[in-house]
């Protein structure tokens, strides 16, 4: 019987404070990978029937055309869901989740929204997140477990029924999956800048350290 143990670990004594553990680094990319493919494979997926009164353009789709960005939508799906529930399952076992992101307090999140727009938000310890990055990470979670859900009400509409009925309908699914993944590219913006303009969170992400 083999057990299965997840470490957890911020500190080598050898080397120093380690930012994030290996396996999050790697989950993190991987997911990162899953979600530009889903993205821009989704947009492809929106041009052939758009929802609002624009489309993508071509040079940021992926697919072609509407049976190529399916196929893509699909292939990735399956790197996303695997990646994305293992780093639930691990996240929940090293208790990594209730220890990074809580606990969240509106008193907390405000406060820290007043430092961070005065400029005042110390970014000293790498380690713990701020109660705005505590938010924004705990929030982009359960966006991305509503996406993949309303992903598959969408895809499967009718052996899965009673998830498309309790998203209101496959219609109203369609607009919840949009306005996911909206939110996923806001999120991914921000995080993005905020690495660049934060060197040590960027360098901490990629190498650890
Ligand atoms: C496992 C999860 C997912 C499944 C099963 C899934 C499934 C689908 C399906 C079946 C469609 C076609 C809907 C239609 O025919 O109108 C679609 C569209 C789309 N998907 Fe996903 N998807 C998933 C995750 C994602 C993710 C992670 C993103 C982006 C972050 C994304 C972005 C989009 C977009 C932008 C569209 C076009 C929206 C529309 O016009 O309806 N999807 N998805």
């Amino acid at each position: 019987m083999s057990t299965l143990t997840v470490s957890d670990q911020h500190v080598t004594p050898a080397a120093g404070k380690v930012i994030q553990p290996a396996w999050v680094r790697a989950m993190h990319w991987t997911n990162a990978l899953a979600m530009v493919l889903m993205i821009m494979s989704g947009w492809q997926i929106y041009n052939a029937s758009p929802l609002f009164n624009f489309r993508f353009s071509h040079s940021i789709t992926l697919g072609d055309w509407l049976g190529g960005a399916l196929l893509w939508h699909f292939a990735a799906m399956w790197l996303l869901m695997v990646n994305g529930l293992i780093y639930l399952i691990t996240g929940f076992a090293a208790g990594r989740f209730a220890k990074k992101l809580l606990p969240i307090t509106p008193a907390g999140v405000i406060s820290d929204v007043k430092a961070a727009l005065t400029f005042k938000l110390a970014h000293d310890d790498l380690t713990r997140y701020n109660y705005v990055q505590k938010l924004l990470y705990a929030g982009i979670i359960v966006v991305g477990i509503v996406i993949v859900l309303s992903g598959l009400s969408i895809w499967k509409p009718v052996q899965l029924q009673w998830l498309t009925a309790l998203f209101g309908g496959y219609d109203v699914a369609r607009y919840v999956h949009f306005i996911c993944m909206s939110l996923i590219v806001a999120f991914i913006v921000v995080h993005v800048a905020l690495a660049v303009l934060v060197p040590k969170s960027l360098r901490a992400m990629i190498i650890g350290r």
